[in-house]
């Protein structure tokens, strides 16, 4: 077969738009992750509110944080469980080890809620209760976003525009879900 050293002249002019999609492009990569950190740093400012209040607030006082704090990080986890992590877990194959461990993170997470939920703001334990999941959420949020989320926004073949919108409107019904519950 004939070796030919015809080559098309290289194409020098990329289209305009090609520059503009790459950054659009970047901009929605993060859209999932950009939503799970609002959600972090909503509940940091609560945990803050809390410790302010701790050796002077009233008991209804720390109750709405409590329970604001509480209802966030429940539509937060099942958001994360439901379809962030499943979605990085798939994409990271042999690497997912830490989505397991962060799912076993939100398990204990969950209990200290439970338990929560079910005690008066008067009982003995429950300004330690609620500092003991703040500290636990501290450490697994520094891991997230330290971590996780670096190297997430590293796969390629992860759509996050997409996953990013179907979180926006998983997190938009629980959350309805659960203000009609209360
Ligand atoms: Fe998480
Ligand atoms: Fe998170």
């Amino acid at each position: 077969m004939a070796t030919t050293s015809t080559r098309t002249p290289a194409k020098t002019s990329k289209p305009a738009t090609s520059t503009k999609r790459a950054t659009a492009t970047r901009t929605k990569h993060d859209a999932a992750t950009q939503l799970l950190m609002d959600d972090h740093a909503k509940v940091k400012k609560l945990f803050k509110q809390f410790e302010k209040l701790k050796s002077k607030g009233t008991a209804s006082a720390k109750a709405e944080i409590v329970n604001q704090a509480c209802s966030e990080l429940t539509v937060h986890t099942q958001v994360e469980e439901q379809l962030f992590y499943p979605a990085v877990k798939a994409a990271l194959g042999k690497d997912a080890d830490m989505i397991d461990e962060a799912v076993v993170e939100h398990a204990s997470c969950k209990e200290l809620i439970a338990q929560l939920e079910a005690m008066s703001p008067e009982d003995d334990l429950y300004d330690a209760k609620f500092t003991v999941l703040s500290e636990f959420i501290e450490h697994h949020v520094e891991e997230e976003e330290t971590e996780l989320f670096p190297k997430v926004r590293k796969i390629k073949a992860l759509d996050l525009e997409d996953l990013g919108a179907r979180m926006k409107a998983l997190k938009t019904s629980l959350t309805a879900a659960a203000g009609t519950r209360h």
